[in-house]
């Protein structure tokens, strides 16, 4: 059996998949909600995520009634981007800025102007946004410079989890990809990105590929969990990555649309892609000698959330959409543009607010539901038409996360983005592909690609209808972040 481990940021789920990668047992413990000291600052505290490992660990085992001498590896995945700050003894120094802490924009503004924007794509990829560690980092420098003054190494958050089962100070390449300080085009990290920002090379953690084998469970750490002291602990990957090998995106030309929280289009490259203004994500995958692009709405299942939370609370989700199956595709005209959370793809725009329009006396409760099914849809869309502008093949799309759930999310994804879709039997997510790197790292699989053939299949293919209504639809939105951007203070 194989172990893999996805460090949300909502909660920390382990699974377990047996040597054929089926899925046969799984558990989820919650960490405390991210802290808020400031409006768009967003803390967790490390020492959550390894208890709530501990616990998921411990439930996996004993609801699948597997021997931990049966696990013959694990894989970890998680929340990318979170900086995570320690001492020379391993000792965390500070709460971890996540992901979607957006404080940043300032030392963002420095790396550009230090590196140049241009040079900095050249060299990491990518540009600076407040979403990256390295701005996270440059943000303590600036304003707590007596805890930067004691750093002696860095991490990602499920690289911290690994820390604490293992002892090992290692990260994986698509991982390291979304720190700003790796030169994504050699899978290395950027002695020039480092040097420029005054991080010292010595506090970035050894760099394996995804399915390399990198640690070891310790003897105190295998008291804590119930694993075996010895299991190999493979290197894993960040959500999107792990999340992309959990749905076999894994060949140049594949491409996934998942809608969670966050909603992604992720794209397996040949090559490091770059988009020279900086709008997707250029990142290696978890497989060697591949790379991803992938464009990231902010507030995808998010925006369903707050519609539910200011509607109706009391609802579940199928309550909430049940009346939106009779809004005819373009609801009659009414529009979300889902900017809740500022916005990445295309905007790059951390201010951006959200919007509804095309509200007329007529308009229902279940116009706006459906006006935001679309919405997020027409923002992922924005990511496929960046695909285009920079000749990104999609030869076939697969649905993820809750909007693959979804009946009518799947018809309103496949009209929008105009391509047939595939719907997974068992869509398992990051934890999945984690317990599948940590396969073909035990030699259960001769490599990822192998792994995916055996694991993943594909239940049912939706077919795009009402394409010329959404086309519309789309013109229209796509005028709304500019007007938006126009009449902000
Ligand atoms: C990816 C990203 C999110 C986080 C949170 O760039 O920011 O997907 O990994 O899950």
């Amino acid at each position: 059996y194989f172990l893999g481990l996805d460090v949300g940021t909502g909660g920390t789920r382990a699974v377990l998949v047996d040597e054929h990668g089926k899925l046969i047992a799984s558990a989820a413990s919650e960490h405390a909600a991210f802290r808020s000291p400031q409006p768009g600052w967003a803390e967790q505290d490390p020492e959550d995520w390894w208890r709530a490992a501990q616990e998921s660990i411990k439930g996996v085992m004993a609801s699948s009634g597997v021997s931990a001498a049966e696990v013959k590896a694990l894989g970890l995945t998680g929340q990318m981007h979170g900086a995570v700050m320690l001492d020379a003894e391993g000792r965390v120094l500070r709460p971890s800025l996540i992901w979607c802490d957006q404080r940043t924009g300032p030392q963002c503004d420095w790396l550009h102007a230090k590196l140049g924007r241009e040079h900095l794509i050249e060299l990491t990829a990518n540009p600076a946004l407040p979403n990256f560690t390295l701005t996270k980092l440059l943000w303590v420098r600036d304003h707590e410079p007596e805890i930067f003054a004691q750093i002696a190494h860095i991490l990602c958050p499920k690289d911290y989890v690994r820390y604490r089962l293992t002892g090992k100070y290692a990260m994986d390449v698509q991982e390291a990809s979304g720190t700003l300080l790796l030169d994504v085009a050699h899978r290395r990290w950027s002695s020039e990105v480092a040097a420029a920002a005054g991080i010292d090379e010595a506090w970035l953690p050894e760099l394996f590929e995804s399915q390399e084998v990198c640690a070891a469970v310790s003897a105190e750490s295998a008291a804590l969990t119930g694993l075996s002291a010895g299991t190999v602990v493979v290197a894993g990957a960040g959500d999107q990555g792990a999340g992309a090998v959990g749905m076999g995106i894994l060949q140049p030309g594949s491409v996934s649309a998942t809608i969670g929280s966050s909603g992604v289009v992720f794209a397996a490259t040949a090559e490091p892609t770059r988009d020279p203004l900086g709008r997707l994500h250029t990142f290696c995958h978890a497989v060697p000698g591949r790379w991803h692009v992938m464009g990231v709405t902010q507030a995808a299942g998010l925006s369903l959330r707050w519609l539910r939370e200011v509607l109706a609370p009391q609802e579940d989700y199928t309550a909430l959409t049940a009346d939106a199956v009779d809004v005819p595709a373009g609801s009659d005209g009414v529009l979300w543009a889902p900017y809740l959370l500022g916005e990445r793809t295309p905007h790059l725009d951390s201010h951006a607010t959200a919007a509804f329009c095309g509200i007329t006396a007529g308009t229902t409760r279940a116009h706006l539901v459906r006006a935001v099914l679309e919405g997020v849809a027409y923002s992922l869309k924005d990511t496929f038409t960046l695909f285009a502008e920079l000749g990104i093949p999609v030869n076939g799309v697969r649905l993820g996360g809750g909007g693959a759930r979804s009946p009518l999310w799947r018809a309103i994804q496949a009209g929008i983005y105009n391509y047939p879709c595939d719907v997974l039997v068992a869509e398992e997510g990051a934890a999945f592909g984690a317990a599948l790197l940590a396969g073909v790292g035990a030699g259960a699989w001769p490599d990822t690609d192998a792994a995916c053939a055996a694991a993943i299949e594909v239940a049912e293919q939706i077919m795009p209808e009402d394409t010329a209504e959404y086309e519309r639809g789309y013109q229209v939105y796509r005028r709304i972040y500019p007007a938006l951007r126009a009449i902000r203070g």
